[in-house]
């Protein structure tokens, strides 16, 4: 499963691709406004930093001014993958950049249609929102599953990219059901290390260690 971080905070993103834990990451406008920091030079920061797809969305509703800002936003930097609403233009918008050779990242993605028309468009990355479903009391994991399961009926090669993670196991049930890539905030992802069990069994060896009078260096 690939890990994209979903900010434009850069120093969270180093700290976590310091690690080798970032294959990508993901943006939108409202992360924009978060960072205080202007889309173009932000989002080249990102995509020297690294390696793999870095979302930058548009902002336009139709898809001629989609087509324009997409254009601009690709220009950044090759592992640009412009980010589109899941709306007929935006699907218009997909189709001629993936037509380009463009990745292109469909955003917005509600339900298990949404995803199907998308990949006809031929979308590189779906992202359905987890969060924003279970918010309303629908279950966003049960798109994911429905996501994988018509994909899987016709091998569509769109990748999976569970957005709108909230928790730890929104990571865990993705990856359960073949989720290809999850986004999440870096607290989310950090929060993965923890476990109450691990910080009460540590507790106990140093006390012990203490206890013992020895020292390892
Ligand atoms: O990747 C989409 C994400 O940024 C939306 O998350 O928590 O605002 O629903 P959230």
């Amino acid at each position: 499963m690939k890990f994209f971080v979903d900010t434009a905070d850069t120093a969270a993103i180093r700290e976590l691709n310091d690690l080798g834990m970032v294959d990508g990451v993901t943006t939108n406008p409202s992360l924009i406004l978060k960072s205080g920091r202007d889309i173009l030079e932000v989002t080249k920061e990102i995509c020297d930093m690294v390696s793999g797809p870095v979302s930058a969305e548009v902002v336009a509703t139709e898809a001629k001014q989609m087509i324009e800002e997409g254009n601009k936003l690709a220009k950044i930097a090759p592992n640009i993958a412009i980010k589109v609403p899941l709306t007929w233009d935006g699907l218009t918008a997909c189709k001629a950049f993936a037509s380009e050779g463009h990745m292109v990242n469909v955003t917005l993605c509600f339900s298990a249609a949404q995803a199907l028309i998308a990949a006809k468009a031929g979308a590189t990355f779906i992202s359905p929102f987890i969060g924003r479903l279970d918010d309303i009391n629908l279950d966003g994991m049960q798109l994911i599953e429905d996501i994988r399961v018509i994909y899987d009926n016709y091998d569509f090669k769109t990748e999976i990219l569970a957005a709108s993670i909230r928790s730890v196991n929104h990571i865990t049930d993705a990856a359960r059901i073949g989720a290809d890539v999850i986004t999440a905030p870096p607290n989310v992802i950090k929060a993965m290390a923890s476990h109450p069990l691990t910080d009460k069994g540590l507790a106990q060896f140093l006390k012990d260690w203490d206890a013992t009078g020895q020292k390892i260096v």
